[in-house]
């Protein structure tokens, strides 16, 4: 097997569950299976600030401007069973970083090794374009993505903390607002008509 070797091309294919999987790079046509596959797995529960992230640009994104560090893995019907989507990022006077951003396998397809085999093909693509570190965040409650990880030989981590900031009352009130000086602006303007013509 050349798990190892960048992959534009389709790999030979693998066997999960009994099925031949194929670990092949994103086409467009692959967009909407990827994006339906995404809100399945980054739910609200499992990864939350993936969950709010997580929308049909973010995959159009990926497909534009980061093709060669994006992959599929598909069964024998073709279907789209996992998908690794990655960058890399290349910092003038320091090193190159590629970072996988968002890796999900289908739930029926889970521990039977198709996450590993994204990871191998994305991995030396990621090399061959110049990076020197690999980065992934996860949500520190994912104990399957932060075991995947570990097992992938990632190491290092470091705590991060989200915050987030509720400014619905605030927006509410900006409209508010907004739709006050609509209102004066239509008075003051008709005011000036009638003292102009009347
Ligand atoms: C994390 C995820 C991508 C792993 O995919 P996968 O195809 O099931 O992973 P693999 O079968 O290649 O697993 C390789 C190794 O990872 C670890 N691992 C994977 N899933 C695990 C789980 N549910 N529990 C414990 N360890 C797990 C194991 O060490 C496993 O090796 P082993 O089977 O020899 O024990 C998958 O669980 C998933 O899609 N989760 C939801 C989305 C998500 O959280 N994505 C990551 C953040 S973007």
């Amino acid at each position: 097997m050349e798990d190892d070797q960048p992959s534009t091309t389709m790999q030979p294919a693998d066997s999960a569950g009994g099925q031949s999987v194929v670990v092949r790079q994103m086409t467009i046509d692959d967009i909407s299976a990827i994006y339906h596959l995404g809100e399945k797995l980054f739910t609200a529960r499992i990864a939350p600030n993936a969950h709010r992230t997580w929308d049909e640009y973010e995959v159009v994104g990926f497909f534009q401007t980061d093709c060669e560090f994006c992959f599929v893995a598909e069964d024998e019907k073709k279907m789209v069973i996992g998908f690794a989507l990655g960058t890399v990022i290349e910092k003038h006077h320091s090193w190159t970083y590629g970072y996988l951003i968002w890796l999900g396998v289908r739930p029926d397809y889970q521990k039977s090794g198709i996450a590993q085999r994204l990871f191998r093909q994305l991995k030396p693509a990621m090399i061959d374009a110049g990076a020197r570190i690999i980065m992934v965040d996860t949500d520190a409650e994912n104990a399957a993505s932060l075991r995947f990880f570990r097992k992938m030989g990632f190491n290092h981590s470091r705590q991060h903390v989200y915050l987030t900031l509720n400014v619905d009352e605030d927006r509410r009130r900006m409209e508010g607002r907004r739709k006050d000086r609509i209102i004066r602006y239509t008075v003051g303007d008709h005011e000036g008509d009638r003292g102009e013509h009347g």
